[in-house]
């Protein structure tokens, strides 16, 4: 038998579904035919009371659900995790403390603007979530392949998310960045700057999910066994190392081949060359929180590793597909909020919408709130709770169901503070309730500015390439104007060069603009790919 708790737990769901033995209904009764529907003589009309017609349309007719809503084409893989030595410094997180205890894995990789069915080698970011089945419960760690992201926080996640989905007239463009809405929208969210320099690089179209990093983005929590908190960025480097596509061979996959990075997952995983990635920690001290020169809760910003070296803690070997694509790839659901002891959430704006918004959107896409029931969101361990009923409940819970309780039965006790239980992070907060963001959030260019720096000739090259190919698709005039200004505050050269190919006029040096000073301690250099 095998030693991995989730493939355990998998087989007793492939059990459950015979392969062999004569067609039955959903009622287990046998079917003598199902290529002729029961009619009244031969070429009659068909009978209400053909049960077995009726099923088996009604429901190919309820096989849909929703799409994601954002990251809504993915392709997933199981597989586990290793630490490399304990973390016990930092973190309880029992995961993390010895190197002998594989945890088993799910990866969803995704991109993010296209629907179920467009094609992979687009420009766009790459969802790289993970899922942990550990002994304390679930942990997600649901990242991107970029490090930083777009908005600053949540409440424009909405506005941001329509302006990038095709327009809503026409539906144009699925699965392409080159349009007037987002432009427009970018342009007049200046924070957006640095994640559209990684947007326009050429990790927005990676060669391979076995090629690419993942990063948590936000700064999260590590806590120790005492309660002592240390500032978190996570961080996958594959061990393939990074490499993309270019434009040219990206537009080439699309027509030959639109399941390009879907298909060479599955292959790989099937001729046992396992995708393999280490994960690395960036670690600040609670006590060193203001000393950047830019917010730590500010999710456009990376923590420069010159300044704080990435801490290699452990690797993930992915070794299996998955057996039905709808069951485990399609109805994974991963969410920030799922934490185990040990990880914990900051106040970064984004960290917080995202904590709501996951478990809100599941409980439409997945059809109500027993979706963890489902095989691929079940833990390893037991869950006991004291929620009950619901649409497609599938436990059948004995005993009684609330607590403080006397009766014995369904509810479970409360775990002590023994360690066991999750205990939130003991952050002391207070001010005032307003609608207003921290000057130490305002440094929009900077950041944008140190990518564009650390860049080498051919990768500037290719980032013009980008931004003239999807800013010459922009038919107002004033959006293409207005972004080749905000481009001006990031680099002078880099502007004047956007608006010579997209014809468009520069604002005057100075006038409208500033060329940051970049400082070379914090050059992007361990971020780079190893180009292609
Ligand atoms: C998927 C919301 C920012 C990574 C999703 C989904 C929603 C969502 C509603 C669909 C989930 C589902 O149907 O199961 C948000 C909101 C954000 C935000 C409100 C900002 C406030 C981010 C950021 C990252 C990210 C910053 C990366 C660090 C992902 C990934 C998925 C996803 C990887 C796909 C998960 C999967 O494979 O099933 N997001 N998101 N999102 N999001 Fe976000």
């Amino acid at each position: 038998m095998t030693e991995d708790r989730k493939e355990r737990q998998r087989e007793k769901y492939r059990a459950a579904d015979p392969a062999e033995g004569p067609l039955t209904t959903d009622q287990g009764v046998a079917v003598d035919h199902t290529d002729d529907s029961l009619t009244v003589g031969e070429r009659g009309p068909t009978l209400m009371e053909d049960f077995h017609f009726r099923e088996k349309l009604t429901h190919f007719d309820h096989e849909r659900i929703p799409e994601r809503v954002v990251h809504a084409r993915g392709a997933g893989a199981y597989g586990y995790f290793e630490p490399y030595e304990s973390c016990a410094e930092f973190t309880r997180a029992a995961f993390l403390q010895d190197p002998s205890v594989r945890t088993p894995v799910f990866v969803r990789f995704s991109t993010v603007q296209g629907p179920r069915g467009s094609a992979d080698t687009v420009r766009d970011v790459r969802g790289f979530a993970t899922k942990f089945y550990t002994s304390e419960g679930n942990y997600d760690l649901v990242g991107n392949n970029m490090p930083v992201f777009f908005i600053q926080d949540g409440i424009k996640f909405p506005d941001f998310v329509h302006a990038l989905k095709p327009e809503p007239h026409n539906e144009i463009p699925t699965g392409a960045s080159a349009h007037d809405t987002l432009w427009d929208f970018v342009s007049l969210q200046p924070e957006t700057m640095h994640m559209m320099m990684w947007l326009m690089s050429d990790r927005a179209i990676p060669r391979s999910y076995r090629m690419m990093q993942g990063f948590g983005v936000h700064t999260f929590r590590f806590v120790d066994a005492r309660g002592r908190g240390t500032f978190v960025k996570f961080h996958w480097k594959p061990k393939l190392g990074v490499h993309s596509l270019v434009w040219d061979e990206a537009q080439e996959c699309q027509g030959r081949d639109p399941d390009f990075n879907r298909r060479d997952l599955w292959q790989a995983i099937e001729a046992g060359e396992y995708p393999e990635y280490e994960l690395g920690v960036q670690l600040v001290p609670e006590e060193d929180e203001f000393n950047f020169d830019f917010d730590l809760l500010d999710a456009t910003k990376i923590i420069p590793e010159e300044q704080v070296p990435v801490r290699p803690i452990g690797h993930m070997v992915l070794n299996r597909n998955p057996d039905n694509f709808f069951a485990e790839t399609e109805q994974v659901a991963f969410h920030t909020a799922n934490v185990v002891p040990g990880i914990d959430f900051t106040n970064d704006p984004l960290l917080q919408a995202r904590n709501f918004s996951y478990l809100d959107t599941q409980l439409i896409r997945l059809g109500g709130p027993n979706f963890a029931q489902l095989p691929v969101n079940q833990p390893v361990v037991p869950p006991r709770t004291n929620q009950r009923d619901g649409y497609h409940q599938t436990a059948i819970h004995r005993g009684t169901n609330y607590s403080p309780n006397s009766l014995g039965g369904g509810c479970p006790a409360i775990a002590g503070a023994d360690g066991y239980a999750f205990s939130h992070y003991a952050e002391r907060v207070e001010g005032h309730k307003i609608r207003k963001r921290s000057e130490s959030f305002k440094d929009f260019y900077s950041q944008a500015a140190l990518f564009w720096n650390s860049m080498s000739d051919w990768e500037k090259r290719h980032i013009v390439d980008a931004f003239r190919f999807e800013l010459g698709k922009v038919e107002a005039v004033h959006v293409r104007e207005r972004t080749v200004e905000q481009l001006a505050h990031v680099d002078y050269d880099l502007a004047s060069q956007v608006a010579q190919g997209i014809g468009v006029a520069l604002p005057e040096p100075g006038a409208n603009n500033h060329k940051p000073q970049a400082s070379p301690a914090l050059s992007f250099d361990n971020l780079q790919g190893d180009g292609s």
